[in-house]
Parts: structure tokens; C-alpha cells; sequence
């Protein structure tokens, strides 16, 4: 098994080679950490989405979804505290002019780690995450906007409408999954921190006092989630934000991290926000942003919030990483991505063993019908069947079935499972619901 960094290099190039992950603008240079999704990899962040959305939307009866857009009115960024308190100090070398966190260990050094100069710092000044541009034609300060830096703000502002047009009552949530952008000043780890990502975010409003208990209600249910992708339990954790980790609108909050091959990382927080974004938004759109009590009336309060806030992506890295073994099997190598036979991009390659005897049309049909079954299928007729399949096992597709001779005969074919090895065979009219069986 490879260890630490290796296994981020391996990753890296595992995800390149078979069409999961590239790096933006490759043919000029590549654009700072930034990636995009190759086939695979799109696959792979859909289906993610997919089983959240499922697990939050589809099978609840109390949470609502929406898609709300990236860019939004410049004030909503100032109620949420972010234009002022999302920032980083930073320090700038004189010489080669490269910014650097100023909590970092180069700097508490004073030397430069670009070009090695010794006390060339500036004091530390406030640079803020938040992406600036303009909207419309005139550059000036009345047409500032910000690429959000987070989904959840377009969730409080829309709060009322959900409410009113939807027949929820408090306690309920609203889920939506979207990009959002940060200036980051230390990207990287491939893509953990990248200045585009996209995040799956969930605000669950409750009644002030009921916040603690919805708090612990949302840890389980969200590492149990994480735990039926398939991850193992042991890598992961929850960590606790002391109070000088806190961001500025939380009480308390609570990271699922996992074990990455560079060290306990957080991927998932679940959030206390209270009734701080609301409360916000109120005094400063001067909208009333209260809930009254449907059977009580006079019963009226600014909602609390719990959030549950994931990166697509971050998560998809934790998928990846979890999924990635390296085995010897009967004395020959192979690099396995053991993913959930749910999130994995493709379920099921059909191999012809030989491209003759009329085995080809046959395998040319099962790839049809699954194909028409919506089932994501591959048809390989290249090369040995050994190198058919650790091409397979390295993309991570569950099942691989090999049309032989067996099958003129009697129409069934072997169907080989990507971690078990264990091979049966299996009729070609009952492969659709064979493999739609074990997808879960
Ligand atoms: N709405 C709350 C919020 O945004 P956060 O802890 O700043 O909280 C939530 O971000 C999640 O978004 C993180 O756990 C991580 O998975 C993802 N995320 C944040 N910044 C990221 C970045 N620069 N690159 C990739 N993912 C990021």
C-alpha cells in the first residue's frame, strides 16, 4: 500500500489517466488550482449529488430544495458579516512581491519561501476571500458584486418564499447544492482547497432552546450518510471548533474530518449559526424575517439554524482516496478504486472473450440492453481479458461480464465482481436486474 504523499501523487495521476480529473487549461500552462471533471469524474460528482439530494430531499418529508444563484444583491454579503470578517491577514515579501498567510511558519522564519529573502515582510494587512466583480457596464462601487463564497446565504434570503409557498412548518430545511468561490491564498492537496468548488448545504430552521438537540440529531445523521458511501468507519472523526476556531456566526461546530493521506482533515461542518443570519437579514433589508406560530400566534420568533454544509468535492476526494487499494493477486498487481457500486461512474463493461464466433454481436446486445436500462455500461474489445479488467478495476466498475463460448450455447454469461474476484454466471435476461440489484 502506498503511503502519504505517494498516494496523492498515484491519485493525482489515476485520476488523469482514466478521465476522472484534470487540471484546468492543461494546454496552457494550467490555471492555478483549478480542475475539471473528465467523464468519470462527472459520473462520479453525480452520483454523489444524487445521494445526497436522495437521502435529504427525496426521502424527507420536512427538508425543501432549491438553486439559487451564484451571484446575489451586494448587501446580502455585508449582513452576513462576510465583507467584513471573511479575510485573512496576509504579509507581502518587498522583494518578490508574493503574498503569504501571516500565521505561517515561513513567516514567524522572516524568510521568503519564493525567493529566500530574509526580513523583507510587510506588516500584516486584511485581504478578503470574496471574489469582486462587477455588474453591468460601469466599473464603479454601486455595481460591486461577489461570487458567494458560500450556498447558504441564498437559502436565508429566500426563507419566507420557501415558507409561503411550501406547506413546511418549523422545524424544517431547505437543501441546495451549488459553486461557490474563495479567493484562497494556500490551495492545494489536488483538489481539497481550490478556489472553485462546489458545496451541498442544508439549513434546518428550528425553535430557539430546541438548537442543542437538532444539533446532535444533524452529527449522526450526517456521518451516518458518509458512512453508507461506503467509507471506512475508521478514518473518520468529528472534530470540535474550539471558540477561537469558530467562523464569526457560529455557537458551536462540529467537523466530520477524515483521515487523507496528508493528515485528519475536515470535509463536512455542522453548524449552530443561531439566529445570526436571520437576525442579519432582517435589520438590514428591513424585511421582517420572523415565523409565527401557525397555532399560536402570538407565539413569534426568529428561527434558529442548523446547517449541514459538505464540498462536493472535498467529499468526492475522500470517496477517491477510501476507494484506492493496491493488491497482488495470485502474484500479479493491480490497482483497485473499491467504490461503492452506487456512486461508481460505470457499472458494468461487457467484454467479448474472443472478436469472433458471433461473441462480439452477442456482447454488442448486453451493452445495449443495459445501455437502455439507463445502466452505465463499457464495451472493451481490446486486449487480453486480464488487461480488460484491471483497466476496469482501476476505473472502479463493479462488474465486469464476459460473453464466451459458453454463452452460444446457453445464453449466459460470467459476471466477475471487481473486489471479491468471485465469478457466476448469470442468464443475459436477467443482467439488467442482476446488476440494478447490487447498485443499491
Ligand atoms: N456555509 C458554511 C461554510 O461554508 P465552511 O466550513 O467554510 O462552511 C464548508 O465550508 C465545506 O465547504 C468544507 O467542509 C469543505 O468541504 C468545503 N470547502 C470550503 N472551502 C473550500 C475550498 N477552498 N475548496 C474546496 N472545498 C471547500
Amino acid at each position: 500500500m502506498a503511503d502519504g504523499s505517494d498516494l496523492m501523487d498515484k491519485l493525482v495521476s489515476l485520476c488523469k489517466r482514466r478521465g476522472y480529473v484534470f487540471q484546468s487549461s492543461e494546454i496552457y500552462g494550467g490555471a492555478g488550482s483549478v480542475w475539471d471533471y473528465g467523464p468519470l469524474g462527472v459520473e462520479l460528482k453525480n452520483n454523489i449529488k444524487a445521494a445526497w439530494w436522495r437521502a435529504l430531499v427525496h426521502e424527507r418529508e420536512d427538508i425543501e430544495g432549491i438553486d439559487a444563484a451564484i451571484l446575489m444583491h451586494a448587501r446580502v454579503w455585508e449582513a452576513s458579516g462576510h465583507v467584513a470578517g471573511f479575510v485573512d491577514p496576509l504579509v507581502e515579501c518587498r522583494v518578490c512581491h508574493r503574498r503569504f498567510r501571516a500565521d505561517a511558519p515561513e513567516v514567524a522564519k522572516q524568510v521568503c519561501p519564493v525567493c529566500g529573502s530574509k526580513d523583507s515582510f510587510t506588516e500584516p494587512r486584511l485581504f478578503n476571500l470574496m471574489f469582486k466583480t462587477f455588474m453591468g457596464p460601469v466599473e464603479d462601487e454601486a455595481s460591486v458584486v461577489y461570487l458567494r463564497p458560500e450556498t447558504a446565504q441564498g437559502i436565508y434570503v429566500n426563507f419566507q418564499n420557501v415558507l409561503s409557498s411550501s406547506r413546511q412548518r418549523i422545524p424544517f430545511g431547505i437543501a441546495q447544492i451549488g459553486k461557490a468561490f474563495r479567493n484562497e491564498i494556500t490551495p492545494g492537496n489536488f483538489i481539497f482547497r481550490t478556489r472553485e468548488f462546489e458545496q451541498m448545504e442544508m439549513q434546518f430552521f428550528v425553535e430557539p432552546g430546541t438548537d442543542e438537540q437538532w444539533l446532535e440529531h444533524w452529527k449522526a445523521e450526517r456521518m451516518q450518510w458518509v458512512q453508507s458511501l461506503g467509507i471506512q468507519p475508521a478514518r473518520l472523526r468529528f472534530h470540535e471548533h474550539e471558540s477561537g476556531e469558530l467562523a464569526h456566526y457560529a455557537k458551536r461546530a462540529f467537523d466530520i474530518q477524515y483521515e487523507f493521506p496528508f493528515g485528519w482533515q475536515e470535509f463536512e461542518g455542522i453548524h449552530n449559526r443561531t439566529d445570526f443570519d436571520l437576525k442579519r437579514h432582517q435589520d438590514y433589508s428591513g424585511k421582517k424575517l420572523e415565523y409565527v406560530d401557525p397555532v399560536n400566534r402570538d407565539k413569534r420568533y426568529i428561527p434558529y439554524i442548523i446547517e449541514t454544509s459538505a464540498g462536493v468535492d472535498r467529499t468526492l476526494l475522500v470517496v477517491l482516496a477510501d476507494a484506492y487499494r493496491e493488491e497482488v493477486i495470485e502474484g500479479e498487481p493491480r490497482v483497485v478504486l473499491a467504490l461503492h457500486p452506487r456512486l461508481a461512474p460505470i457499472k458494468a463493461a461487457v467484454f467479448p472473450l474472443v472478436n469472433k464466433d458471433g461473441m462480439p454481436e452477442v456482447a454488442g446486445r448486453v451493452h445495449q440492453l443495459l445501455r437502455h436500462a439507463a445502466v452505465p455500461s463499457f464495451y472493451d474489445d481490446s486486449g487480453s481479458i486480464g488487461r480488460r479488467y484491471r483497466r476496469q478495476d482501476e476505473a472502479g466498475t463493479p462488474f465486469a461480464l464476459t460473453i464466451d463460448g459458453q454463452t452460444l450455447q446457453d445464453e449466459t454469461v460470467t459476471v466477475r465482481e471487481r473486489d471479491s474476484l468471485r465469478q457466476e454466471r448469470v442468464g443475459i435476461g436477467r443482467v439488467v436486474d442482476y446488476v440494478r440489484g447490487r447498485i443499491g
